[in-house]
């Protein structure tokens, strides 16, 4: 079958990479992809909220399923728009529709369902402009830190967390009154929970599912979890502390009613539920919901998943999840993210990236790349993904960041520590 894959990040390149290990896949396109989907499959030139002309492009290249990598085009409907089009209807779709996308769209929305199933998440309310003097009140009942959080989605900077009552209170107004446009037009104030986050993968097609390798993951810029918030610096799979027993409350707590949840209240869902959670004195809680996969975590889990995926994402599509397998690699596996110099903050695009030929025993995946030129140049902030299998997650370490450094270009930056707080 022909299989076009939304979206342009290392999540893309890794799912590409490891779908394209089917028997079943003939042609892979991706949209818009970069330089590295580029070797693996045929990059079409359209934004992933760009419908119609995903529907040409779908037409045209007979593509049978098409998989949306990021929350965006998701969060928009692409999933309603294309079945509710009678000429697009019998194309599978990997990914929610609308009102199963709001469960990462909006984070009001998401609370309210944690609250109605009883699934384990910080207490909260949610104010807006009208109620603020709640949300004041609300904040006198907690102890610092304030967490305050854009209801909408505000590409990984909505979530603010203070230490002074005073600033947080000032923040709630900034944020009310527009600082991160209509999505902060309501607020989520959280309770502060304490602990070590991990992320963990589900696929399901809304009744069935599977649990995929979970993973931690490095959002910050600087070594020792300091510094500003990125898309995610690297991660390491599997997450130790998260033995069978771990694992086991997450199901039953969490996965379980989630996807009862889901049927309960009529919303149709296929494709991934990825659970942000932390992990309070040996409790699993809900951070938050996000309705496609993680990334940088998909770099180091695809590796970790030795079952045809095509398979799985048919399965997911058609509502026959139930009958399929999925088989884990023992091994540990990570990714290292190198990023352009001042990222998160202003960067320069445009890097020749050199030595990537030189690399071995660990697997590239381009995030942001393009060919100029004949040469790969840098086109983003995070630039290349280094995934490498090891016993154990030192070896696995090792062997990413020997070849890290022999990637090059103008100001890379990485993160040297990952792993350190496992
Ligand atoms: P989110 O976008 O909701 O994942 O939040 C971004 C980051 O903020 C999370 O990865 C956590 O590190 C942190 N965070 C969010 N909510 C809380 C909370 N209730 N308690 C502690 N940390 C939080
Ligand atoms: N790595 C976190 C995310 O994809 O949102």
């Amino acid at each position: 079958m022909n299989i076009l894959i939304v979206g342009s990040g290392g999540r893309e390149h890794a799912l590409g990479w490891k779908i394209k290990q089917s028997k079943k896949v003939n042609q892979l396109f991706f949209a818009p992809g970069n330089a590295g989907t580029g070797e693996l499959g045929t990059n079409l030139e359209i934004g992933v909220s760009d419908f119609s002309s995903l529907k040409k492009a779908v037409l045209e290249k007979n593509i049978h399923l098409m998989l949306v990598g990021p929350e965006v085009p998701l969060v928009e409907g692409i999933h309603d728009y294309f079945s509710n089009d009678p000429e697009l209807q019998h194309i599978k779709v990997v990914g929610p529709k609308k009102h199963g996308a709001m469960l990462e769209g909006s984070k009001d929305f998401a609370k309210d369902f944690m609250l109605r199933h009883g699934i384990p998440t910080a207490k909260y309310t949610t104010v807006s402009k009208e109620t603020l003097a709640d949300g004041i009140s609300f904040l006198k009942t907690m102890k610092a830190p304030y967490v305050l959080k854009a209801d909408g989605l505000a590409a990984g900077k909505g979530v603010l967390i203070i230490d002074s009552f005073e600033e947080a209170a000032r923040s709630l107004e900034k944020m009310l009154n527009g600082q991160f446009g209509e999505a902060s037009s309501k607020v989520v104030i959280e309770e502060f929970l304490s602990g070590v986050e991990l992320s963990v993968f589900v696929i399901t097609d809304g009744k069935g599912y599977k649990i995929l390798p979970e993973a931690k993951d490095y959002k910050r810029i600087g070594e020792g979890d300091t510094g500003l918030n990125t898309g995610g610096m690297g991660a390491i799979s599997p997450v130790p502390f998260a033995d069978a027993e771990f694992m086991g409350k997450i199901e039953n707590q969490i996965i379980i009613p989630t996807i009862e949840g889901l049927q309960k209240e009529n919303i149709e869902y296929n494709g991934f539920i990825f659970l942000g959670l932390i992990n309070v004195g040996g409790n699993p809680y809900v951070i938050e919901y996000n309705v496609r996969m993680g990334d940088p975590e998909t770099e180091a889990i695809m590796l970790r998943v030795k079952s045809d995926f095509v398979d799985l994402l048919e399965g997911a599509a058609t509502g026959t999840l139930v009958e399929k397998n999925i088989e884990i690699d023992e091994r540990a596996t990570v990714t290292v993210m190198m990023v352009s110099g001042g990222y998160p903050g202003s960067y320069e695009k445009g890097k020749v990236i050199t030595g990537i030929e030189n690399v071995a025993g660990s697997i590239v995946f381009h995030a942001g790349t393009k060919t100029k030129d004949g040469q790969v140049v840098t086109n983003g902030g995070r630039i290349i993904a280094v995934s490498s299998y090891g016993e154990n997650k030192e070896e696995a370490l090792a062997t990413s960041y020997a070849n890290v450094n022999k990637i090059d270009f103008e100001n890379k930056n990485f993160r040297k520590d990952l792993g350190f707080d496992l």
